[in-house]
């Protein structure tokens, strides 16, 4: 172990960075110039903890931590999946709580039943290919979007999605709704395997205290 060095932290944009940077405040990690809302930058150090963040897009967390330019990374279970790269998941952080569904129109709900070949429209192909065809052996035509998933069905470019369910508003706003749950979702703490053994005390350590303070707030 080397006590100058760097542990570097991926964290992706957003509500689970917030959320991730209040429960590391909890153990006593801080990161004031992070904390700066209206601020673009993208790299922040804590020099007396030898502690660097980052903030990147979510998908991409898994990226840098496999590649080991982050040591930890903070994502959702729906991006691990979706990206399955070569990351240990240490830790559920029990925050960020939704469901990745299957989600179409009352109708389409017969064609699940029948494993028709339908068009599943999704932002996760992988998720999607994994449950039709390997959970389920259903052969399905799946179409990538990138966002608003919802939209597939109701302009008919595919009879269902694939997508995250927080509160169901969008569905029901919408008119669609969850025809199949795939799995629960929430965010997770990754770890490069290299780092694991190399800081093995101090990541060890920050998921004890980690671990901790989640048993305490719930
Ligand atoms: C996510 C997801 C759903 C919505 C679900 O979209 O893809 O559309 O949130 O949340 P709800 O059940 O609480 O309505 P996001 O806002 O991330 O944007 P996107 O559609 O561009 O992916």
């Amino acid at each position: 172990m080397n006590e100058d060095r760097y542990l570097t932290f991926a964290l992706g944009k957003g509500r689970l960075a917030s959320k991730t940077l209040a429960l590391l405040e909890q153990i006593g990690i801080t990161c004031e110039e992070m904390k700066d809302k209206d601020s673009r930058k993208l790299i922040f150090v804590n020099e007396e903890l030898k502690l660097r963040f980052f903030l990147s897009k979510g998908p991409d967390v898994p990226t840098y931590v496999e590649y080991g330019v982050a040591d930890i990374g903070v994502v959702g279970k729906d991006t691990i999946l979706e990206e399955n790269k070569n990351v240990y998941e240490v830790l559920d952080l029990g925050f960020g709580k939704c469901r990745m569904c299957v989600c179409g129109p009352e109708s389409a709900r017969e064609l699940l039943k029948h494993h028709e070949r339908i068009r599943v429209a999704s932002k996760y192909t992988n998720i999607a290919k994994d449950y039709f065809y390997n959970k389920k052996h259903q052969t399905v035509d799946i179409i990538k979007l990138n966002g608003s998933v919802e939209l597939g069905p109701l302009v008919e470019l595919s009879d269902v999605i694939v997508d995250i369910v927080e509160t169901g508003s969008t569905l029901r706003e919408n008119g669609l709704e969850v025809l199949e749950e795939i799995c629960p979702l929430s965010a997770r703490m990754i770890v490069n395997p290299v780092s694991m053994q190399m800081e093995n005390q101090r990541i060890r350590k920050l998921i004890t205290d980690i671990r901790k303070k989640l048993e305490e707030n719930a």
